[in-house]
């Protein structure tokens, strides 16, 4: 597959924090379970891993802004181009030892995400798109799956864990779309939620509550991939709202329209 020199800067940046990643997590399997020992290293590594892509990212795009989920914002010279970054999605997973996790960098320019990857170092899966030039695992073309019928579908979701969000809508979307498809899952990383709607593997997936590093890759792999992204009213921007529904465009309408009243 030939790459453009912006897919080249960004996969580079996400293959080398995912080494850095992929070492932790060996660590992390060997530390002794102690209740605070693996959390901090976690966080470190986490910040490590930003730390890296910043570098990185930074170095190849110096005007770029820069937004990191452990760093805060940077404003660049450029004022058009923003990176977006999350450089552990799946922290959980990873504390845990559970290979579903990875690292997201989506860049938007004036508004709009035009570039994405989604990086699990785990099973050294690379997930790539760019505008216009279509969705990619390794160098596989993507394509969301064909399924109309929600009840061959397979669908993912997020769920508020201690503290955050609104458990009893939760609850209510649940059993709403458990009572109507073939699987409802849970994996815990939404870059690769994501990618998995993208690569067809899910047929959908929604979740309220996320942070524009979520999402902003994926955004694009599921667009690129021919499928529909919005926030839960169906036409609104998830990157403004922070909820997010996708799926195919038949799969992605028939969950807007359970999702949308039961939060009003
Ligand atoms: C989280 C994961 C999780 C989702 C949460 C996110 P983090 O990101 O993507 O799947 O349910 O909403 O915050 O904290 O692991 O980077
Ligand atoms: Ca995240
Ligand atoms: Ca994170």
């Amino acid at each position: 597959m030939l790459q453009s020199a912006l897919m080249n800067v960004m996969v580079k940046a996400a293959r080398r924090a995912g080494r850095s990643l992929k070492r932790d997590l060996g660590e992390i399997e060997n530390l002794q379970v102690s209740l605070k020992g693996p959390a901090n290293f976690v966080s470190l590594a986490d910040k490590r891993a930003e730390e890296m892509l910043l570098t990185d990212l930074l170095k190849a795009r110096p005007g770029y802004g820069f937004i990191g989920e452990e760093g805060g914002a940077r404003i660049g010279d450029d004022k058009t181009h923003t990176w977006i970054v999350d450089p552990l999605d799946g922290t959980t997973n990873f504390l845990h030892g559970i290979p579903q996790f990875a690292i997201s960098i989506g860049l938007q320019r004036e508004g709009t995400i035009i570039a994405g990857v989604i990086y699990n170092p785990a099973n050294d899966e690379l997930y790539t798109a760019e505008r216009g030039k279509g969705a990619f695992l390794n160098d596989q073309r993507l394509r969301v799956a064909g399924r109309r019928q929600l009840n061959d579908c397979v669908i993912a979701c997020g769920l508020p864990h201690i503290g955050r969000g609104d458990h009893e809508l939760s609850r209510l979307e649940m059993t709403a779309i458990q009572n109507k498809v073939a699987g409802l899952r849970r994996f815990g990383a939404a870059s690769l939620d994501m990618a998995f709607v993208a690569a067809g593997r899910l047929d959908g997936y929604w979740e309220r509550n996320l942070q524009p590093w979520d999402m902003a890759a994926g955004q694009i792999l599921i667009r690129e991939a021919g499928g529909t992204v919005s926030g839960i009213e169906g036409d609104d921007d998830p990157l403004k709202t922070g909820d997010l529904i996708c799926g195919n465009e038949f799969v992605h309408a028939e969950l807007v329209k359970i999702l949308r009243p039961l939060g009003k």
